[in-house]
């Protein structure tokens, strides 16, 4: 990490990169917010990207990429078979991870696919530290189970501890011994837990993980979409690692996974995903299913130009100076909150900042989605979209009642190296004046809801008239600022 202090400043950020691109951006003004909101269905995903200011929703294939990765585009080598750029993407994974097969595809779930269809059997189940959603349905619809074991205070909000979304292994031998271990196919740890705020994991844990894994003769398999976040987090909180490269610790936890997979929307920031293994006959199993579900062998439904620019990710990823941003951006966030008592998820994590609407509106029943109430008021107060990450983001439970969430939380996503210091200023001012407003935010109810992975595309509606009166007070209070 670049070592800079400041004479006159707290140490704020700063980021060891220029912005040489530029993408306009426009904030309307409230009024036109609330219509906005009314036609996505009170969902975030379904807002139109030209109706929102800051897009907060996700990092997933928005991070912004390097002049080097652009570069890299312009020379990819086009072929449906045996592509050049294939070559050198695989030869970059056995550089950095020292894996030997590669499974290209399309994006993260696709390698989710392939590995359920390969080893999920009719009432298996699956051990997590954490589910993510797709990872969840992937087990579901294959017949599998979810167990979830991540520590009990890896799910309480207001923390301390430095790796949150460790496994806690006591756990893991109980739940071992209890469904025996030819009914779990694998053992699934989360390399920077998603849904409970980007929490970490350390490299010990997965070392104890992975141990009971081998005794019981059980796939250990790591999803590193977030590991980027996860590296800089190890290597500043986990003593044994301090002076080791980001390349040493990426290869002492690569070592440790019988299968590693990513999305590389995240990981890399480009587009695309992968499954990576040095086990030949874990890799036959999966690779009938890579021509069948993604394309030839050679790029598996990922552009070539996005291969290259993944490649030059990979590598970059692997330099702590571009990697820290996100975390360090995220750290400020969160302060600035927590300075104005805004109930946040902490320590701060990765990926982005999760605000705690569990806290935030507790005047609101459960059953009316406080996440969602959020997302959907902080959309109208600011321009900016959230990611709801609560009951909504859950499926219901098979008797149809609502699968209430462990947490619920407003995710408010950083994708690195898009937002300056002061768009993140701006969005905790208007968080902070919804802070002070937020008895005026009431709930909201389904009025369209898929089966599964129904936060995608449901829709939903204000249970009352509380986003004309919160539209109100905001033209009170502003004026006519937009
Ligand atoms: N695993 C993790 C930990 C993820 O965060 C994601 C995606 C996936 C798997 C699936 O990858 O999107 O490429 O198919 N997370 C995105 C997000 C969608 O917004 O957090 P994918």
């Amino acid at each position: 990490m670049a070592n800079i202090k400041y004479y006159t400043e707290d140490n704020i950020p700063l980021e060891m990169h220029k912005v040489r691109i530029i993408q306009k951006l426009h904030l309307l003004p409230i009024e036109e917010r609330l219509e906005s909101l009314k036609g996505a269905g009170f969902n975030t995903f379904l807002l139109k990207n030209r109706d929102i200011f800051l897009d907060m929703l996700t990092d997933s294939g928005v991070n912004a990429m390097s002049d080097r990765q652009q570069a890299a585009m312009l020379m990819a080598d086009d072929s449906y078979a045996g592509s050049e750029t294939f070559y050198r993407l695989d030869r970059k994974l056995t550089e950095i991870f020292k894996t030997k097969f590669f499974l290209p595809v399309h994006q993260g779930r696709a390698a989710e696919n392939i590995i359920n269809r390969s080893f999920i059997k009719p009432g298996n189940t699956v051990l997590m530290n954490y589910h993510f959603t797709t990872s969840k349905s992937h087990v579901t619809v294959n017949g599998g189970r979810v167990e979830e074991l991540i520590s009990d205070a890896g799910i309480q909000e207001e923390s301390d501890l430095l790796f949150k979304g460790n496994m806690d292994i006591e756990k893991l031998t109980e739940a071992v011994n209890r469904l025996g271990a030819e009914n779990i196919p694998y053992v699934r740890m989360e390399a920077g837990t998603n849904l409970i705020g980007g929490q970490p994991i350390s490299v010990q844990n997965m070392r104890d993980v992975v141990a009971v894994c081998k005794k019981h003769k059980i796939i250990s398999l790591l999803d590193a979409s977030l590991l980027a976040d996860n590296l800089h987090f190890i290597k500043t909180r986990e003593d044994e690692f301090k002076n080791k490269s980001i390349l040493e610790i990426t290869q002492a936890i690569a070592e440790l996974f019988d299968l590693i997979y990513f999305s590389a929307r995240k990981l890399g920031y480009g587009r695309g995903g992968g499954i990576i293994t040095n086990n030949q006959n874990l890799y036959d199993q999966m690779k009938e299913l890579v021509p069948l579900y993604e394309g030839f062998m050679t790029y598996g439904g990922m552009s070539v130009r996005e291969m290259e620019a993944l490649t030059v990710g990979l590598d970059e990823t692997m330099d702590e100076d571009m990697i820290n941003q996100g975390p360090q951006f995220i750290a400020f966030m969160a302060e600035e909150l927590l300075k104005r008592n805004i109930p946040i998820v902490t320590p701060p994590g990765g990926l982005g900042c999760h605000l705690n609407a569990m806290k935030f509106l507790d005047h609101i029943p459960r059953a009316e989605y406080r996440a969602g109430a959020l997302a959907s008021s902080l959309y109208l107060a600011s321009g900016v979209r959230g990611m709801e990450r609560g009951t909504v983001s859950e499926d219901r439970n098979a008797d149809g009642t609502d699968h209430l969430a462990d947490m619920e939380l407003l995710r408010l996503a950083l994708p690195r190296r898009v937002f300056t210091m002061s768009q993140v200023k701006y969005a905790v001012d208007r968080i902070a004046w919804l802070y002070d407003n937020r008895h005026m935010v009431g709930g909201l109810r389904f009025v369209e809801e898929p089966k599964v992975l129904r936060f995608f595309l449901g829709r939903l509606e204000a249970v009352s008239d509380w986003p004309v009166k919160l539209l109100e007070k905001f033209k009170t209070d502003f004026g006519d600022s937009l």
